[in-house]
């Protein structure tokens, strides 16, 4: 739907943050609001805790000094929401339960009150998704891919995801050390969602022994056998790296809540417990879990989410100001490209289970859990073999 009220080259356009937070977020805002003000003479609004916000109409210009000393600061001085889209808003009724409306013409008749000729959203997987819908309304859109997770489509790479793998790898060296001294076995469950990217660069980075992700279908015993060839080679410790959205080999999911009010209302969490008691049960070893948790959304961003987030903060303030729209600034190689949002939210970007990570790995002896486990094959007999 085309609306004449909208201008093909804006004047003023709305930026807001969606989903959860990420380091590198006040970056993009940062060079964003310069870009947009300095180079394009555009003013920048401001949108509180995304989407939830703009339904309520708290929103601020954004001015070149509010944005200044922000490009190392963590989370989001706009502040965020994952409870946020419009056809899926959470109410609640006054008998207190919660209710879930459609309140997307609201939003829409919001946006145009607040006289925005664009909106820019900084988000995930799940804000595209929204962004597209209010493209398809007629606003214009442009999209900024931001997630830990690493799961959007049509980017080589997501800013956030870098300094959560950095987080992990810390976290595995100082669990490395305890394992070893104590001669336990540690499970770190990190985040990631349906998506494996964290586990695998985490723990690749931090030499785990054992990477288990959703993309690839572990069995307990090839977990228990690689951990007891490990004890039998006098390495009485192992770190396996977990990624919450595992599986566990009769195809369970592990859960710790559903939140109806956002538009996937599960909850991912606890899985890491789950192995770790079936590893100590199944190989007799001590085994401790640590779930590393919002520890690897929060603070400050590394050099590399800086200058991606930077780069994309620019690249959307140029697309945006020159009209573009149904678009989202993507990483290809070194360049910094626009791509449909369509492509970006199309499928889910996994681990290809073949991914050039996972073969690395595997070469320097990390396994995956799905190491066949030869029959009638002692522990002793190939403990010479692997890490
Ligand atoms: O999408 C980012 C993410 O951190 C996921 O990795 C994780 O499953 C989820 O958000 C946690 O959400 P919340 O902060 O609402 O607990």
């Amino acid at each position: 739907m085309a609306d004449s009220n909208l201008r093909s080259v804006p004047r003023r356009v709305g930026l807001l943050t969606g989903g959860g937070d990420c380091p590198g977020l006040n970056a993009v805002i940062r060079a964003f609001t310069r870009t947009a003000r300095g180079r394009h003479d555009v003013v920048v609004v401001g949108i509180e805790d995304g989407f939830e916000g703009l339904l309520e109409g708290r929103m601020r210009e954004l001015d070149y000094g509010e944005v200044a000393g922000l490009i190392g600061e963590g989370g989001t001085i706009l502040g965020t929401t994952n409870k946020g889209d419009p056809w899926h808003f959470p109410v609640i009724a006054p008998d207190g339960s919660v209710e879930i409306h459609d309140v997307s013409a609201r939003m829409l008749a919001r946006l145009r009150e607040a006289a925005l000729d664009a909106l820019v959203v900084v988000g995930g997987d799940g804000s595209m998704h929204i962004a597209q819908r209010f493209g398809a309304l007629g606003v214009p859109v442009v999209g900024v891919p931001k997630t830990i997770d690493n799961d959007l489509s049509a980017t080589d790479t997501t800013f956030g995801f870098d300094t959560a793998v950095s987080i992990v790898s810390e976290a595995i060296d100082r669990l490395t050390t305890t394992a070893s001294s104590h001669h336990r076995v540690m499970v770190i469950e990190v985040m990631g969602r349906y998506a494996g990217w964290i586990a695998l660069a985490g723990g690749m980075a931090g030499g785990a022994d054992t990477i288990l992700i959703p993309e690839v279908p572990f069995e307990w015993e090839s977990v228990f056998r690689h951990v007891r060839q490990r004890a039998l080679r006098g390495r009485r410790f192992s770190i396996v790296c977990v990624a919450e959205g595992t599986k566990l080999p009769d195809g369970g999911e592990v859960l710790r809540g559903l939140d109806r009010r956002r538009t996937d209302a599960k909850q991912l969490g606890g899985v890491g417990a789950v192995i770790a008691r079936q590893i100590e049960e199944g190989t007799g070893l001590e085994t401790r879990v640590t779930v590393l948790g919002h520890l690897q959304r929060g603070g400050t961003p590394t050099a590399h989410d800086r200058l991606l987030a930077t780069r994309f903060g620019v690249a959307a303030a140029d697309a945006v100001c020159r009209g573009d729209a149904g678009v989202m600034v993507a990483l290809r190689g070194t360049d910094i490209v626009t791509v449909p949002i369509a492509d970006a939210i199309a499928t889910l970007r996994t681990v290809p289970p073949d991914h050039p990570w996972v073969q690395a790995a595997r070469s320097v002896g990390t396994r995956f859990g799905d190491e066949p486990v030869p029959t009638g094959a002692s522990a002793l007999g190939d403990a010479a073999q692997g890490t």
